[in-house]
């Protein structure tokens, strides 16, 4: 289809004799050479990119991590320590670890909002998404008990309360705790099953992530303007564009996140975690990682224990659906003002939320996060059904390429008015 394009034509004799028999330098050739890309990605469309690298630096400095590690809840906490002090470098890469998470939940969420704002969930493109959702499920677990690893006071206490939400459940509820912590209370099997499970899970993501790729090279990328690929005049090939592109974006992302390492690397942290876990200590406090506090806010801003928990499940697995709430025809932000709109006030008060779940659950702090956990619902459930009936679209252009040449298909500040489009979902 693409003349153009660069073909795959294997040089040498060892390199035709491989190819036809296992064709795999054709297929990454074919993905990530060859294949074609709308011409106007902006720089949101970098982060899938960052995530992939930053899922492999998660792996490699994690499985030399745990060549050190011990998982008892005796040697847990100094094993780290020795980490820290003792092993040649080992400060680096237990830092590069434990930002390295965070990095990677920066990356998700701009990766989510980027997808949110331009209707990236979209037909067809539904399953693409809904592997993402996966994804970030996988993400969250391994998060989570990465951060019971290091028996500190605040993994201590952050898995006794987050696994306690579970006898919840009516009926059977304590047993299940009590199945999940394989005895009466966290201790040695639990810290060993989170250790086995933590050591597992990146592999899964990983193997989610090839699905989603998968997904997204039968699909194509969208772009801006929301408007599907039409002609070769609408795309360039991967390679150099979007690899140069990413190549960038990804210096940028790191230099952030060496800032982090090497001068910050306890900033994203909790001091109390500088302290063994102790069963007969709570802390006065006990706060999850910050990834996790818009979910911790929704989770306490319910007044029963199950509504909480419901809520707080339900705030994320409404993402599952929200390709079939979203109802308007018309898929990228920057020709629906209304949306537009709507979806910045969502970020607000997500990072409101945020803010709510760092702090204690009292007074004022539970009103607003009522409020915005309200919000939130009502965002998903409510106004995105009735914006595609009730809004009214700005004028599309009739083409990626057509947007480029005007010069006005947008980046997700600048408004779009180009040309209006024939006929279809833009
Ligand atoms: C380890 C985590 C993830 C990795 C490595 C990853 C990787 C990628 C890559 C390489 C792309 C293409 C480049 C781009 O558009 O940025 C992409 C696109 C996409 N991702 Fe992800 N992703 C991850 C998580 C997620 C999550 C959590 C979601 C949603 C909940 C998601 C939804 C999407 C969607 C909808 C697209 C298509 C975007 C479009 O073409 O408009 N991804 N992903």
């Amino acid at each position: 289809m693409h003349d153009h394009f660069p073909r795959y034509e294997p040089k040498s004799a060892v390199g035709r004799w491989f190819d036809s028999r296992l064709p795999a330098t054709r297929m990454l050739y074919d993905s990530f050479v060859a294949y074609p890309i709308p011409r106007n990605l902006n720089y949101w469309y970098t982060f899938g990119g960052i995530l992939s690298i930053m899922l492999v630096v998660q792996i490699l400095t994690g499985v030399v991590l745990a060549m050190h590690y011990i998982p008892s809840a005796d040697m847990a906490f100094e094993s780290v320590e020795k980490i820290m002090r003792d092993v040649n470098y080992g400060w680096l890469l237990r830092y590069l670890h434990a930002n390295g998470a965070s990095m990677f939940f920066v990356a998700v969420y701009v990766h989510i909002f980027r997808g949110m704002y331009y209707g990236s969930y979209k037909e067809p493109r539904e399953l693409l998404w809904i592997l993402g959702v996966i994804i970030f499920l996988l993400m969250m677990a391994t998060g989570f008990m990465g951060y019971v690893l290091p028996w500190g006071q605040m993994s201590f206490w952050g898995a006794t309360v987050i696994t306690n939400l579970f006898s919840a459940i009516p009926l059977v509820g304590s047993a299940i705790v009590t199945w999940l912590w394989g005895g009466f209370a966290v201790g040695e099997p639990t810290l060993n099953r989170f250790f086995s499970l933590h050591y597992l899970l990146p592999f899964m993501i990983a193997g989610v992530v090839i699905l989603h790729v998968w997904a997204l090279h039968v699909t194509g990328q969208t772009n801006p303007t929301g408007i599907e690929v039409k002609s070769k005049k609408d795309v360039v090939p991967f390679t150099p564009h979007a690899t140069v592109k990413d190549a960038f974006a990804l210096v940028m992302f790191f230099i952030l996140f060496s800032w982090f390492v090497f001068y910050q690397p306890n900033f994203l942290g909790h001091p109390d975690n500088y302290v063994k876990a102790n069963p007969l200590v709570t802390p006065a406090h006990i706060v999850p990682e910050w990834y996790f506090l818009p979910f911790y806010a929704i989770l306490r801003a319910i007044p029963s224990k199950l509504g909480g928990v419901v809520a707080m499940f339900a705030s994320i697995l409404v993402l599952f659906v929200l390709p079939w709430l979203d109802t308007s025809k018309v898929r990228s932000a920057n020709y629906r003002p209304l949306f537009r709109q709507f979806f910045w006030i969502l970020v607000v008060v997500c990072i409101g939320l945020g803010w709510l779940g760092s702090r204690p659950p009292e007074g004022v702090y539970v009103v607003a996060a009522r409020i915005l956990t309200a919000y939130y619902f009502l965002h998903f459930l409510v106004i995105l059904p009735l914006l595609g009936i009730f809004e009214t679209p700005r004028p599309r252009p009739a083409s990626i390429a057509d947007a480029v040449l005007s010069r006005k298909g947008g980046g997700l500040f600048r408004p779009a008015g180009a040309p209006a489009a024939p006929e279809g979902r833009g």
